[in-house]
């Protein structure tokens, strides 16, 4: 608690605007940022405590600015637990933010598609997730500051801003299919055999990021809204192999779609 009230303060002394919600973006996402104004950008390593990213394609910066009226923080480059990281580094920045006023956590991260229905490039919100992690970040002793011991997660992606969400894209021109995401702790991407079995139980999507901070969030009792641009398809689905590169290409040609979808969703989002 103290490096996250130390974090916070750092930024305050900084005048963040008091933004009420923050977009985190993934691989090659990371377009939306440049759309706010009055920016104020913090490269991660001039906050105290806060993980580097390592990742090729994540930026490493906390941008602040305003889309229109609304103040928005932005953590543009994100850490994961295949660099290395802690569960707690993994969700510092989420803890930091809803410290300094966030309620609402807008997620948007790369992923592969497991059900046969999306093509690559398609943005699909996040119903739901299986964490297949092995770790979460609330191990340990509780902070009863944050939240409590045993926080409930049959909500954890929140229906009301799902459905502002559809409503928002089906007005932009295209739909948005909902599945479910299955956490995988990487780096390396998975055989066939693990895409079917995934399948099996439930997944629709696999990626390497997002339930650890939509389980920091939930804790906190923040609103959650995850959107992952399916980069390409899941191993064993289509006869060629999967590349970073592939994901990267994908996620700046998705980015476009994202940040539409973003200016027009946030500012109907109710603080
Ligand atoms: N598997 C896991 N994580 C991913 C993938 C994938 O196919 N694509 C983007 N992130």
């Amino acid at each position: 608690m103290k490096e996250i009230l130390e974090a916070k303060r750092r930024l305050e002394e900084l005048h963040t605007g008091a933004p009420k919600i923050a977009v985190v973006l993934g691989s090659g996402l990371g377009a939306f940022a440049s759309e706010l104004t009055g920016r104020i950008e913090i490269p991660y390593p001039l906050i105290p405590h806060w993980p580097q990213t390592t990742a090729a394609g994540h930026a490493g910066k906390l941008v602040f600015g305003y889309l229109g009226e609304l103040p928005v923080a932005v953590m543009s480059g994100r850490v994961h637990l295949y660099e290395g990281y802690t569960p707690r580094q993994v969700v510092f920045g989420v803890r930091v933010l809803a410290q300094l006023g966030v309620q609402t956590f807008v997620l948007a991260c790369a992923a592969g598609g497991i059900c046969t229905s999306y093509a690559r490039g398609d943005l699909v919100l996040i119903s739901d997730h299986i964490n297949l992690q092995g770790a979460t970040p609330l191990t340990g002793p509780n902070e009863e500051a944050l939240g409590p011991r045993f926080p409930d997660m049959s909500e954890a992606y929140c229906p009301a801003l799902r459905r502002l969400a559809k409503q928002t894209a089906e007005e932009l021109g295209f739909t948005l299919a909902e599945g479910v995401y299955a956490g995988v702790s990487g780096p390396n991407y998975e055989t066939p055999a693990e895409i079917r079995y995934l399948r099996t139980i439930g997944a629709d999507l696999v990626g390497m990021s997002t339930v650890q901070e939509v389980i920091a969030a939930n804790h906190m009792g923040a609103r959650v809204l995850a959107i992952a641009c399916v980069t390409n398809m899941a191993a064993g689905i289509l006869p060629k192999k999967i590349t970073h590169e592939e994901v990267l290409e994908t996620g700046e040609m998705a980015a476009e779609r994202l940040v539409k979808l973003l200016k027009a969703l946030l500012p109907r989002i109710e603080a």
